[in-house]
């Protein structure tokens, strides 16, 4: 083992053992931030850790080399330190450019998109307009992007969410598709299992318009089935 390292892992343990307290507060936290990361359908966040644990501990190991007591102002300064890493991490990760275009397809209107039917009894448009509000947030080219996702780490949030939703449907373009009816029993399967919209899209009080009502979703369903050809009985897709 090289010395450096050795050195690290006695400093790193030596601190753990006079800061108790500090320390399971400290891991109270990591676990409480990955618990929201998870919470907010982006447990990637955790990452955001490992830069602010960096620059805290290249703070710390300035201090623990001049020598200063071990004391109660060692556990401020640890303290103050992971403040500090913190909000540095949180401005310099604003430079970073994943999740700041807010792409949109070119391709957007309904000329790609499926032709799409009502279902029976249901208003002109009722399909799509259902779609638009719970579904092209993310598996679209009409996405629209809030405010808050103009700062990281909630800006590389919903841009993973909008990217894996296309790479899965994107329904602007679903006339590129080859297995329509695959797509369309699909569709259907996610609204009655209730899996999308995902449960962290209308969190906080997000998104309130893509939260529908059973009668809504009804007929969004048929609204599906009739437009893809398919049956609105999810029993039916067993096999596949
Ligand atoms: C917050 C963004 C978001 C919204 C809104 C959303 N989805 Fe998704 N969808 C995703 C993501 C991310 C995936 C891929 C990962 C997964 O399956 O959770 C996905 C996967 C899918 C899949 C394929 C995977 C499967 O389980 O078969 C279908 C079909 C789908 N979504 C349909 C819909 C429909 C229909 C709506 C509207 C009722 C909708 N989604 C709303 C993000 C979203």
């Amino acid at each position: 083992m090289p010395n450096s390292f050795k050195t690290f892992a006695s400093q790193f343990l030596s601190l753990i053992k006079r800061h108790k307290v500090l320390t399971s507060v400290l891991a109270l936290l990591c676990l409480a931030f990955a618990g929201f990361g998870a919470y907010i359908g982006f447990v990637q966040i955790v990452v955001l850790l490992i830069p602010i644990a960096l620059i805290a501990w290249i703070l710390l190991s300035r201090r623990l080399r001049s020598g200063k007591p071990h004391d109660r102002s060692e556990s401020i300064a640890i303290g103050s330190y992971i403040a500090l890493a913190t909000v540095l991490t949180f401005a310099l990760i604003q430079a970073v450019p994943y999740g700041r275009a807010h792409s949109n397809g070119s391709i957007v209107g309904p000329t790609n998109e499926p032709a799409w039917k009502d279902a029976e009894g249901a208003a002109p448009g009722t399909t799509r307009d259902l779609m638009v509000r719970a579904c092209y947030g993310c598996h679209s080219n009409e996405v629209q992007y809030p405010s808050y996702a103009n700062v990281a780490p909630i800006s590389w949030m919903v841009q993973s969410h909008v990217d894996e939703g296309r790479d899965e449907v994107n329904y602007s373009e679903i006339k590129n598709y080859s297995r329509q009816e695959k797509i369309g029993r699909e569709s259907i399967e996610v609204i009655q299992e209730g899996s999308m919209p995902p449960s962290y899209y209308t969190r906080f009080g997000l998104h309130p318009e893509a939260k529908l009502t059973d009668q809504e979703k009804q007929d969004l369903i048929n609204g599906l089935a009739a437009t893809f050809g398919v049956s609105a009985s999810s029993e039916e897709y067993d096999e596949d």
